[in-house]
């Protein structure tokens, strides 16, 4: 052991570095983020803490993780690129965040890690959008998964209490008072594999594309009918459009305090999901029915589809069906 060694790194560095990157729940707006369209999500109250510490060796290791994570990789990858000299550190991960329940582990953990690696060399990270682009990066290009922005800025503005209205456009930014008048948001892993869900989600974005093309557009925010074109791309427009419509109508009902409207939107976005943009599958079908014998106002498949969780809007004082956790929108990203 190396004490001098030891003592000059720990004077570098009393104390180590902590990053935490919350999960997110999407209140309603479910694919059209890369549609360039709008979203209402918030930051939940649990996420991924990364915490980095220098060591002597060069290398950046986490011996939590396989040694090829993708993810771990991206990330050291992606800040290299961006010009940040890392030093050797190790990390190491916590979450209380199930994975594969489209609560967007993937996007928490690649935010965590981010802002650790910046604090561990000292470099002052970028503002949310371009983080937000690098850790979808690390998703996309080094872990095969195509990914919108919708997850990575949820985790990084979330606020407590509040969600936010993010236009894809323009990626403008709009906190939105979250006052549920005493109603619960709860989700319910439906415990469907998550097998389809790359092949799938990457299947529908392709469609968008495919429409796009034929309608002449630069995205389908710019679409106000998709019926001429042929199915299922009409239906997938349809979804969009629709869905653009309900993400500012559920501004509206939280605005006027209107929880029942609310929960409308919600059943109404899941049969857009379910029968227009076709991604749920049978047991998020029961999962969702199962949340409406409940008392659920409105019940809905949330993220990228094909398995994951449903979110629902309960009454006050509803008993919440066997394993459904409420969720809280709490504060964004931050060094802990
Ligand atoms: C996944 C993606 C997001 C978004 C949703 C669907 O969660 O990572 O970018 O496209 O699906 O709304």
């Amino acid at each position: 052991m190396d004490w001098a060694a030891e003592r000059k790194v720990a004077s570098m560095n009393p104390h180590p570095i902590r990053a935490y990157g919350p999960g997110r729940v999407n209140l309603i707006g479910e694919h059209t983020d890369y549609n360039d369209g709008l979203c209402l999500p918030f930051a939940i109250e649990r996420g991924v803490t990364v915490t980095a510490e220098l060591h002597e060796g060069g290398e950046v290791v986490a011996p939590g993780l396989a040694d090829d994570d993708r993810f771990l990789q991206g990330a050291v990858a992606e800040l290299r690129r961006a010009g940040v000299d890392l030093p050797g550190s190790t990390l190491a991960v916590a979450s209380d965040l199930p994975q594969g329940a489209g609560l967007a582990s993937s996007a928490a953990f690649c935010v965590a890690v981010s802002l650790a690696l910046y604090g561990i060399a000292g470099v002052e990270p970028p503002r949310p959008v371009r983080l937000a682009r690098l850790c979808s990066r690390i998703e996309t290009d080094w872990a095969g998964q195509e990914t919108g922005l919708l997850d990575q800025l949820a985790s990084l503005l979330g606020e407590d209490g509040r969600a936010v209205r993010l236009d894809m456009r323009t990626l403008e930014a709009r906190s939105i008072e979250l006052d549920l008048r005493g109603h619960v948001l709860a989700t319910l892993d439906s415990g469907a594999s998550r097998s389809l869900a790359r092949s799938g989600y990457n299947e529908r974005r392709e469609e968008c594309r495919r429409a796009v093309e034929l309608l002449g557009l630069e995205s389908l925010r710019d679409a106000d009918d998709g019926s001429g074109l042929p199915a299922p791309l009409d239906r997938r427009v349809r979804h969009v459009i629709t869905e653009n419509e309900r993400v500012d109508a559920a501004v509206a009902a939280l605005a006027a305090a209107d929880l029942a409207a609310l929960g409308e939107l919600l059943n109404a976005s899941h049969a857009s999901l379910r029968d227009d943009y076709e991604v749920s599958v049978p047991e998020v079908e029961r999962t969702v029915e199962a949340c409406l014998k409940a008392g659920a106002l409105g019940a809905r498949i949330m993220g990228g589809g094909f398995g994951g969780s449903v979110l629902a809007l309960f009454a006050p004082g509803v008993t919440l069906p066997d394993a459904a956790i409420g969720a809280r929108a709490g504060p964004g990203a931050r060094y802990l």
